[in-house]
């Protein structure tokens, strides 16, 4: 048993990470025997990719994957702490399995992810929740065939998280839920430390990839038909920085757009590692997407400096306006979060002045939540429930207002759209804009195909549009 230990977590040291190879072990091979695992993800897209991970490793122990709970011998939590909801989801979650293991003996329990990285809920489960059999963090995910391996034989609990640093595990097999795009994790964990956030704490030390095995598993991906990738990280910008002295996010984005993979996206970006290099990539190569996600968090100077953003709303501007002319057409969305210990009406004007002004895209809004551990945390959490619900509601009210309108700019322009698949009613195709605008499309064409689609209407949320390319009918 390893239990989380938040004090190492904060240690950033000169450990430079080992590279690892992810190997199957003959033993394992054949574990699942057809049994059925359920998985449930929760959090961003990092955690949706680690799931990939997770389908892929479980379905080579010969394992087949079912979406109805009551089927499963396996069923994983992967969990996100970012905000307490998804805790409070989990431990929803865990009653409903509880409630299921008294008529179902053969059900293996496990959790995983951010929030099994947390001291107290690691804690907890290992009190309150006997029967859940494992419990793994994120730096240990390659190890899940041996502890599903040691859950069957052994029927003790096992709980191994690690808070080290970590290390970098190459390999693991991958089963993506997309045939045309795909994620690619750069770099690993984050040391930004900004006061309110848990992730440095549960991804660890900042660490990236080598840019050999990144620029492997594009081409591998680019010779399998995939369109587009998405290159992930907590701070995508400060990519290399850890690793090489000559070689950073610009190099990247560069022979990545070299490999003439038709779409890349990146996220997330913190604007403090965005240099003009960067914008010059980005406008330089048609293949680099005209979108970026960049987190604002506060309008306000003041807040800004209890989060340790390490940027003032004057820097943020700059960027933005640097971004918005010199990258033809470029959308922007960001994160915002409202009720931050010590924020004032003024500080929330501030806020909504910089969404005034930058009219984003989008923008995914949250109250502040504290999570145990961080800095922020420990500050007084004394802004009323009443005055961040208003907040948030007048944030969103704002932001929604732009994301209209700036989606009405679009109407009777022809764009092109990667065709991902049938909408949910199955009466229409959906895709994505270059600019990442969601597009329900009438018409017919094939999936996975990037096409020019006209738009014909334009709502808060997506866009509506009918295809103009005969050829790619
Ligand atoms: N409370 C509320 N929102 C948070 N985020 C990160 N930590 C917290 C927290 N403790 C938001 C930030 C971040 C996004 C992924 O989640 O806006 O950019
Ligand atoms: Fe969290 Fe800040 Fe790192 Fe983003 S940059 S993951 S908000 S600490």
């Amino acid at each position: 048993m390893h239990l989380p230990d938040l004090k190492q977590a904060r240690i950033r040291t000169n450990y430079k990470p080992l590279i690892k190879e992810y190997r199957l072990e003959e033993k394992y091979k054949n574990i699942g025997n057809n049994k059925k695992y359920f998985i449930r993800t929760y959090g961003c897209q990092m955690n949706e990719h680690d799931s990939e991970n997770i389908k892929a490793m479980m379905e080579s122990l010969g394992y087949i994957l079912t979406d109805i709970l009551e089927e499963a011998n396996v069923v994983i939590l992967n969990t996100c702490a970012i905000r307490e909801n998804v805790h409070n989801k989990v431990f929803g979650y865990l009653g409903r399995i509880k409630h299921l293991r008294e008529t179902k003996d053969d059900i293996i329990t496990c959790v995983c992810g951010c929030m099994a990285q947390e001291e107290n809920v690691a804690n907890e489960i290992k009190n309150k929740y006997k029967w859940v059999d494992i419990v793994f963090g994120t730096h240990n995910l390659d190890k899940l065939p041996e502890f599903l391996y040691g859950a069957i034989n052994e029927k003790i609990q096992q709980i191994e998280v690690y808070s080290i640093e970590g290390d970098i595990v190459e390999c693991i097999p991958a089963k993506r839920d997309s045939k045309y795009k795909a994620w690619i994790n750069i770099m690993y964990g984050c040391d930004k430390f900004c006061t309110y956030c848990i992730v440095p704490y549960t991804r660890g030390k900042q660490r990236s990839r080598e840019k050999e095995s990144i620029l492997k598993e594009v081409n591998d991906l680019l010779s399998n038909g995939y369109k587009e990738v998405t290159l992930l990280g907590q701070n995508v910008n400060a990519y290399g920085k850890d690793l090489y002295d000559d070689y950073d996010m610009c190099n990247l984005l560069e022979d990545v757009a070299k490999t003439n993979i038709e779409r890349i996206r990146f996220v997330t970006s913190h604007p403090w590692d965005f240099t003009d290099k960067m914008i010059e990539i980005i406008a330089k190569y048609p293949n680099i997407m005209p979108y970026i996600h960049l987190p604002l968090q506060s309008g306000s100077n003041r807040i800004l400096k209890l989060m340790g953003r390490r940027y003032t709303k004057e820097d943020y501007l700059t960027l933005f306006h640097k971004l918005k002319s010199n990258i033809p057409n470029v959308s922007i969305t960001t994160d915002i979060i409202v009720g931050f210990p010590n924020e004032t009406d003024e500080d929330f004007n501030d806020t909504l002045d910089i969404v005034n002004e930058c009219k984003y895209d989008s923008a995914f809004t949250f109250i502040f939540s504290p999570r145990v551990g961080t800095p922020a945390s420990r500050m007084e959490d004394n802004v009323s429930k009443e005055a961040k619900e208003k907040r948030l509601y007048l944030l969103n009210n704002l932001v929604n207002e732009y994301a209209l309108m700036n989606n009405k700019k679009y109407v009777n322009r022809v764009v092109p759209v990667l065709i991902e698949g049938n909408s949910e009613k199955g009466d229409s195709l959906f895709g994505y804009t270059d600019t990442m605008k969601l597009v329900n499309v009438t018409g017919d064409c094939k999936i996975g195909n990037i096409v020019d689609i006209k738009i014909t209407d334009a709502k808060t949320w997506s866009l509506d549009g009918t295809i103009v390319d005969k050829n790619s009918i």
